[in-house]
């Protein structure tokens, strides 16, 4: 089945055979970032952040941008994804200086270009903020977005530790990303509860939420979220990897759904969490018994809140 996913992070789907190896090429040690099996080595999601940031100082250049989107984006159409909506943070990316971030993401196209025209598969950017990073850096990362807003860098968001600062310390980034006329969503209810998705919504104004599977401690919330009509990023396989919950079972996805909230269904960190689309469809079929009528209808809803021009999603049809 054709897959439509809202939700990656560029650098958190670098597998780590080709982190490594960029490493050896460059002479960089990567202390603490693989296991003994040659996995990433973190452990709970602080150690995560640690481990994504650490395996970062093997993407140096514009080049080892081109490398990954070119790798990340054929992995993804091997699992039958043809659009794939992608965190890009030039935070990793030239440090949040404009000229060279420009050069990252001239980078970064030219690959997806490429995975277009041999491999099927459309990308489109959401340019993001780290949240612990601080709100002076998101301003700095908004500028950015701003600055290279069109039809293809097409949304603003934030992503890092939510339990650190408040919703309302980034209001002026979003503000900012919105006037140039980007499309907003941001990590919430991952590892804050329901208080954190309401002051997301209320002050930073987006029209999807990162993850939001903990809306279901608060029925009033699921009921809004469905009336409203803002639409989930559920990753489950990330949230059972990281321990947000037990096992796929607990997992609040088809609740959500039956309670006529927009669910879709991404990836997020693939290689971090040992998952693919095709496996998080898997277990949603295994687990909840959904069949193809629901996954289309999941595509459709994912389709639908896409940040794309309405040309490129009739294509996708
Ligand atoms: N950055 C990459 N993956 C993330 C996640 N699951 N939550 C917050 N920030 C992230
Ligand atoms: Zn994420």
């Amino acid at each position: 089945m054709n897959k439509v996913e809202l939700h990656l992070h560029l650098e958190g789907a670098a597998p780590p055979a080709f982190i490594r190896s960029l490493a050896q090429e460059k002479d960089i040690r990567l202390d603490g970032v693989f296991d003994e099996q040659g996995h990433y080595a973190h452990t709970d999601f602080t150690h995560f952040l640690k481990v994504y940031e650490a395996a970062t100082a093997a993407l140096k250049t514009p080049e080892d941008y081109h490398r990954l989107t070119l790798a990340v984006l054929r992995e993804s159409a091997a699992h039958g994804v043809i659009y794939s909506e992608t965190f890009l943070s030039p935070d990793f990316c030239g440090g949040r200086d404009i000229a060279a971030w420009r050069e990252y993401l001239h980078a970064i196209r030219e690959a997806a270009d490429q995975a277009e025209r041999e491999d099927g598969i459309i990308l489109r950017g959401i340019v993001t903020c780290i949240r612990h990073f601080g709100p002076e850096k998101a301003r700095e990362t908004a500028l950015c977005a701003a600055e290279t807003a069109g039809d293809w860098v097409v949304g603003f968001g934030i992503a890092g530790a939510e339990t650190i600062g408040q919703p309302k310390d980034f209001a002026y980034s979003f503000d900012m990303a919105r006037e140039a006329g980007l499309r907003l969503t941001a990590h919430a209810g991952e590892w804050a509860g329901p208080q954190g998705i309401r002051d997301t919504i209320k002050d930073l104004k987006v029209e999807r939420i990162g993850h939001g599977v903990r809306a279901i401690e608060d029925p009033a919330l699921v009921e809004e979220l469905a009336e409203s009509g803002i639409v989930l990023e559920v990753c489950p396989g990330s949230n059972v990897s990281l321990g947000v919950y037990p096992d796929w079972a607990s997992h609040p996805i088809a609740r959500l759904y039956d309670k006529g909230v927009k669910v879709t269904v991404s990836t997020d960190d693939p290689p971090f969490f040992h998952t693919t689309m095709t496996h998080e469809f898997d277990m949603l079929a295994e687990t909840f018994g959904w069949d193809d009528a629901v996954f289309s209808d999941l595509n459709r809803t994912a389709l639908d809140a896409a940040f794309c021009t309405d040309d490129v999603r009739t294509s996708l049809l």
